[in-house]
């Protein structure tokens, strides 16, 4: 199935942008499991268009319903489907792109791809798609609370503009302090002014989303083709407008030597075993060592753009296209939420998946 993910904590997201709604199914919730309506409906108002002056002002309440798999607040270990309903889809923002490809967008590929395409608002290509999988990611959440595990993400970065963030301490509260998402008080604001500056010229800005998980412990990931890292980039990755992925020191541990790069092993006074350095992000050989998990998600700056610019008809003849409609100039601060759910779906898999296979007693047993 091409909308779904993992193995055992399994996500399938349905519904276009400009539909009658949105949502997902999401099967292999251990049962008995608390489920939170509001904690659900929190993650959803944190990705909401038009909560801040920094993102689309498309009017949506984004008001999930739960419509199977959940009794008296705890999971029954069946199906839990939720469905979030499109209240301000407003078609006629998108008539002209009936007949010509949006630069950069997904019209032009989903046209060669079906021969047909949800024209109105992108279809799945829309961010709407991704209600499902925060609304899903908030139930991994609460599967990852179990192992006591945390993920938290933030804008680390838009344009050239860096923030300098401690990703031991960062909180939750200090994320949220600023409609941009960045910890750093001093650099949010900075970051706020470039977005509404770039805003006002009708263009838009990208950057990155930097994230840790604290609290996974030693083993979680695949040893071959579902290493923890690779499950993580598809999952990061599938999100829309993300270009780029790294773990740990990433590209930019190309440039360091060996001896500068190693995660040297101690041992701690509890028996256990830590690494002083973490330029491995928390995973080796495709499995978690027990130390944070450290990755960041590099988003494009936002395809629709309020000028005018070169593109293709249906028949493909030379056209232009005026930007036009309700957009976001820069999708990070909602990314934030979504990089968060994409980071959790993948960790609560792997949980129940190594809970599985360590959970048979063989001590003891004779061949
Ligand atoms: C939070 C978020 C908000 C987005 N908002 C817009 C938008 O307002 N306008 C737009 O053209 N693209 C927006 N996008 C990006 C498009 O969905 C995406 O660029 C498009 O599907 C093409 O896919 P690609 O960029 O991954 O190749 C948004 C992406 C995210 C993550």
């Amino acid at each position: 199935m091409a909308s779904s993910l993992g193995v055992l904590f399994r996500v399938a997201t349905w519904g276009e942008s400009h539909g009658g709604g949105v949502g997902v199914v999401v099967d292999g919730c251990p049962p008995r499991l608390p489920i939170s309506l509001e904690g659900i409906q929190f993650e959803l108002d944190r990705r909401r268009p038009g909560q801040s002056s920094l993102v689309t002002q498309r009017k949506e309440s984004d008001h999930v319903e739960i419509l199977s798999g959940v009794q008296d607040g705890l999971a029954l270990g069946t199906p839990i489907a939720m469905l979030v309903r499109n209240e301000d889809a407003r078609s006629r923002d998108y008539d002209e792109m009936r007949e010509k490809f949006r630069p950069s967008h997904a019209d032009f590929a989903y046209d060669e791809k079906y021969g047909i395409r949800a024209w109105s608002g992108g279809g799945r290509a829309s961010a709407r798609e991704t209600i499902g999988r925060v609304a899903a990611g908030a139930i991994a959440k609460q599967v990852l609370r179990c192992f006591g595990v945390e993920v938290l993400a933030w804008v680390d970065q838009i344009q050239h503009l860096q923030a300098s963030v401690n990703s031991d301490t960062v909180s939750l509260a200090q994320i949220e302090a600023t409609p941009v998402r960045c910890p750093d008080p001093a650099m949010a604001e900075q970051m706020i002014a470039h977005i509404e500056a770039i805003r006002k010229a009708g263009n838009s800005v990208g950057g990155v989303v930097s994230c840790v998980a604290r609290g996974v412990p030693a083993g979680w990931g695949e040893p071959v083709f579902d290493k923890l890292e690779a499950d993580l980039g598809k999952a990061v990755l599938s999100l829309p407008a993300c270009k780029g992925f790294e773990v740990g020191s990433g590209f930019a541990g190309t440039l360091l030597t060996g001896l500068e790069h190693n995660d040297a092993y101690r041992a701690d006074e509890q028996g256990g075993v830590f690494t002083p350095t973490n330029r491995s992000g928390g995973i080796q050989g495709g499995i978690s060592n027990g130390m944070p998990i450290l990755l960041r998600a590099a988003f494009k700056p936002t395809a629709t753009v309020m000028h005018e610019q070169d593109t293709v008809t249906t028949k493909h003849e030379n056209t232009t296209l005026q930007g036009r409609g309700r957009h976001d100039a820069c999708v990070l601060p909602r990314a934030v939420p979504m990089v968060e759910a994409m980071v959790a779906l993948v960790l609560a898999d792997h949980a129940l998946r190594q809970a599985a296979l360590r959970s048979v007693n063989v001590d003891g047993i004779q061949c």
